[in-house]
């Protein structure tokens, strides 16, 4: 249906009608118009899974969903740090999507982890925004390929499950710009997500999705967003406030009781009715837009699952590997210990459970590799020591040549909808770990979890291999790692903190009376543990290879730029071990010191190339302004300070391997308006500055100093406002101040 049509077809509703059309007619559909033919458009969770529901579903979506293939979470593709993961990821779902006739995923989910705490951060990306920005637009663009839509959620700073429906996160402009906004401003640039919704939670006081400096200033008039924005399900408070800041569809619905509100505010004119029609046609572009372009797919359930294999496989993370002790050597004699061996923890609770057609388990391809007994080693239904099986695994332990134990998080511990109180993992399952690792010194454990945990017993094990929540396929896929059929890829989307006291937020996590203060401003991740020198378990980044990697060459192609021309840099990276590998080539700038407080270094490109023995690829990167900026809140914008900038190339956010400098410099640099509160300092660092200044000093005597030492008064005078002058220079008059503020401002 063209553009023109779609108006003509809105010409053609009633206002009631048109005011249905702008909230759910059940869980996952908008409400038909059949007098005109409109057709429902279904759209189901989401991220990485279909959750289409039965037939018979209620309209809170409580029921059972259709059989579908659960592809690894969101903490474990992040992983992979692979556009192509993430690609494959989105138009195999879009695939599904279409074979099932639902015209739009509900995800990716991209809210920052702010704390290792959110109970949702198993289907989130990462701590960092660039990451998580290019990742998602991969993962949109892949499902759109496929004409299936994506809805981007939950937009934005909803980063706590804690009262999520109505607590305010109350994070400054800069921090906003930096980080909450900047992982959907990629996401919707890139991307140009169908949909985008908007989250439960407040900002600054103000719902989200009551805001129209988000949903329409920043989203739509900023970057170009042109799909509708739907509520997150019951995220509406006020729907006409909601309906003119920019949410066009209210999800799931309530029951026509919001609708008949709509019309009554265009009947009692507090509300345009052009207003309720441009929601409607955004709502109707986005379902023609799906069913003219319908494609035939069948849903290969089969084919779906080895994709969610190599996904998982793409994105485990090998922690430690000390000795080599992996990969497993065929013929060891192994001991299998864990639940999760046979059972895998494999996705979150929530909105994003899958009912999965089928389930991998890592002791069944064990046993096919090499020999192997199995324990079950700890209960995950209640956290209390199971002596018998405790001692079963001791036993298996000891009597084979190494224990591999599958432990994580239970599902109680971490779902959608709570946060968690603390970062361990059950006592139960830590005891185990110690127990086997006395009898046996060849212990490696495979985490199943969707967020970081402290792990007390690292220096006694060997070997740790994070599996996360890795999908229906997660245990072949861990196999595989295991015995060294893949060599692991995958890199830390976020840090492990050593204690949960060390993270960013630890002491305002969660907020007070429904307010949160953001106050580790953009010091979030690991911009605030390399930048305050604190050691973590396991760095953002970080993650081993079966082989290794060398890097040489750094070249920039200029030293010297202007914020608008583009820096090329290229260096080159060679496979010198054994094996074929693949290695996440990490750039980060790091500024000098200049006038904005700043993180140590930030992410600014990444990629993931693939290497045989003996063979070395150049990595090319282009950075722009965007790679030097800082959200400058005097001028509302993104500003690159004149300076020199690192250009590092990093093995993880703590190691930086090979670093060259340019000097970058803004093609209009920021002039600020003196006042009389101006300090003397700020005066003085500008050339104007300089030159008032000094022709004031000459005619008018200096202030009495006599005995001073001249660098303890230059110091003084650095953060003196100009009005000072009056008060300590005899003589000195505001018309004199005024005079210099005359000259300083023209
Ligand atoms: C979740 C969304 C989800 C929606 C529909 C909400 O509770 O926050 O992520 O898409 O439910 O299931």
């Amino acid at each position: 249906m063209t553009p023109n049509e779609i108006k003509a077809l809105i010409g053609k509703m009633t206002l009631e009608e048109k005011a249905s059309l702008c909230s759910g007619l059940d869980f996952g559909h908008t409400k038909p118009v059949e007098r005109l033919g409109i057709p429902m458009l279904e759209m189901s969770d989401g991220p990485h899974g279909m959750r289409k529901q039965e037939q018979n579903a209620n309209h809170l979506g409580v029921g059972e969903s259709i059989e579908a293939v659960c592809f690894p979470a969101g903490c474990a593709s992040a992983s992979s740090w692979d556009k192509n993961v993430l690609g494959r990821i989105g138009e195999t779902l879009a695939r599904e999507y279409q074979a099932e006739n639902v015209g739009v995923i509900l995800g990716p989910a991209i809210n920052i982890k702010r704390s290792p705490l959110c109970g949702r951060n198993f289907e989130y990306l990462s701590e960092d925004p660039f990451l998580s920005g290019e990742l998602a637009a991969a993962y949109i663009q892949g499902a759109q390929s496929r004409n299936v839509g994506t809805s981007l959620k939950h937009f934005v700073a909803n980063n706590q499950e804690y009262r999520r429906m109505t607590a305010s996160s109350d994070v400054d402009e800069r921090t906003m710009r930096e980080i909450y906004l900047a992982s959907f401003e990629t996401a919707v640039k890139k991307g140009k997500p169908w949909t985008v919704m908007n989250s439960y939670n407040r900002v600054n006081g103000e719902y989200v999705g009551e805001d129209k400096q988000y949903l329409t200033d920043i989203l739509r008039d900023e970057w170009g967003f042109d799909g509708f924005v739907v509520s997150d399900w019951g995220a509406v408070n006020d729907r006409v406030k909601a309906l003119k800041a920019g949410c066009d569809l209210e999800m799931p619905g309530s029951g026509g009781v919001n609708d008949a509100l709509i019309v009554e505010a265009v009947k009692n004119g507090t509300l345009d009715e052009k207003t309720v029609d441009q929601a409607v046609e955004r709502i109707l572009t986005i379902l023609y837009r799906f069913l003219d372009s319908r494609q035939k797919e069948t849903f290969d359930r089969e084919r779906d699952h080895e994709i969610a294999r190599q996904a998982e496989e793409e994105s485990i993370v090998l922690l430690k590997n000390e000795d080599h002790i992996l990969p497993l050597r065929k013929g060891t004699r192994l001991a299998v210990i864990g639940k999760y061996a046979k059972a895998p923890r494999y996705q979150g609770g929530g909105s994003s459970h899958v009912n999965s057609s089928r389930l991998s388990a890592a002791l069944d391809s064990l046993a096919r590799y090499t020999g192997v007994s199995y324990a079950e080693g700890f209960r995950d239904d209640r956290d209390e020591t199971d002596d018998a099986l405790l001692n079963e695994a001791v036993r298996a332990a000891a009597a084979a040549e190494m224990a591999v134990i599958f432990a994580g998080l239970p599902e109680a511990f971490e779902s959608e909808g709570y946060d968690r109180k603390h970062m361990r993992m059950p006592a139960c399952q830590n005891a185990l770990i110690e127990a086997v690792c006395e009898v046996q010194p060849n212990t490696v454990v495979v985490l199943h979890n969707g967020a970081p945990v402290e792990m007390p017993w690292i220096g006694k094990v060997k070997g740790v291999v994070e599996a996360y929540l890795g999908g229906q396929a997660v245990g072949d896929a861990v196999a595989n790692v295991l015995t060294g059929r893949v060599n692991p890829g995958g890199r830390l989307a976020e840090t492990f903190p050593l204690r949960l006291e060390d993270t960013p937020c630890f002491l305002t996590f969660g907020g007070e009376n429904e307010r949160c203060a953001y106050g580790e401003g953009v010091f979030v991740g690991y911009r605030y543990y390399i930048s305050k020198k604190i050691p973590v378990l396991f760095s953002f980044g970080h993650g081993l290879s079966y082989t290794e990697f060398r890097y040489s060459n750094l070249v920039l192609d200029r030293a010297e730029m202007k914020d608008d021309e583009t820096l090329t840099v290229s260096v080159d990276v060679e496979n010198i071990g054994g094996v074929p590998g693949k290695e996440v080539v990490q750039l980060y700038i790091a500024p000098s010191k200049g006038s904005f407080i700043r993180p140590l270094r930030e992410l600014k490109q990444f990629d993931k190339i693939e290497l045989v023995p003996g063979e070395k690829k150049t990595v090319r990167f282009t950075l722009d302004k965007r790679s030097f900026a800082v959200w400058d809140t005097r001028q509302h914008g993104w500003y690159v300070e004149n300076g020199e900038y690192a250009v590092q190339i990093c093995k993880d956010a703590e190691t930086v391997l090979l670093a060259e400098n340019v000097r970058v410099a803004p093609v209009r640099p920021f002039v600020p308006q003196f006042t009389a509160n101006s300090t003397l300092g700020e005066i003085m660092r500008t050339e104007k500055g300089r030159t008032v200044l000094a022709a004031m000093q000459s005619s008018a005597p200096a202030p009495e100093a006599a005995d001073m030492d001249p660098e303890f008064m230059a110091a003084i005078m650095d953060s003196m406002p100009l009005r000072w002058l009056v008060s300590f220079v005899s003589g000195f008059t505001w018309e004199a101040v005024n005079g210099i503020l005359y000259q300083l401002n023209h």
